[in-house]
């Protein structure tokens, strides 16, 4: 039901920041408030596999918190796409943006994996969700490439997310034992 509009914005938070599979009109950096990024959710289909699902961003709400990322103006089309691409657990939802360099805000689309979906893993210390993002790989790549290239972008839009950064962290130090 959004095929009578012309176009509609989409919050990326997840690989959505650094890798768009879809034409878009233009791309902005946002924040959405009243969310945090936690990897808890399972990835049967793109970081993982059924047996030994990875993990990978979801939003998970919290008062005061918030959350940035890339925002992507898109044609109703787009979400055929993503709805197909994002099977494995992950609705989406209207809220609100706020634009990065702080001009305002804008309503758009943003897709979030509930604990209710049967992919969800949930909580775990950020050393256990680093364990787990070392031994995972699907058919999109290794999950610790996932989990890397979004730190990196988040370093690029000058976000600190302590969550993502705690496991970058854990993952880096996890290869220095594992190669020295
Ligand atoms: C994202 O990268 O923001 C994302 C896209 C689709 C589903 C979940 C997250």
């Amino acid at each position: 039901p959004l095929d009578h509009l012309d176009s509609v914005w989409l919050f990326g938070y997840g690989s959505l920041i650094y890798k768009a599979d879809f034409s878009y009109l233009q791309r902005r950096p946002a924040r959405i408030h009243g969310w945090q990024r936690r990897f808890w959710q399972g990835s049967h289909d793109h970081r993982g596999t059924p047996t030994a699902p990875g993990r990978v961003a979801t939003l998970i709400q919290a008062d005061n918190a918030h959350c940035s990322g890339m925002a992507y103006q898109v044609t109703p089309a787009v979400f055929e796409h993503l709805d197909h691409r994002e099977k494995n657990g992950y609705l989406r939802f209207f809220t609100e943006f706020e634009w990065l360099d702080g001009s305002g805000t804008v309503n758009g689309l943003v897709y979030v994996a509930g604990p209710d979906n049967d992919a969800y893993l949930g909580p775990a210390s950020e050393q256990e969700i680093a364990r787990h993002i070392a031994q995972s790989a699907g058919p999109s790549g290794p999950n610790d490439e996932y989990l890397l290239l979004l730190a990196q972008a988040l370093r690029d839009l000058d976000d600190h997310d302590p969550h993502v950064f705690a496991i970058e962290r854990e993952l880096l130090a996890l290869r220095q034992r594992h190669f020295t």
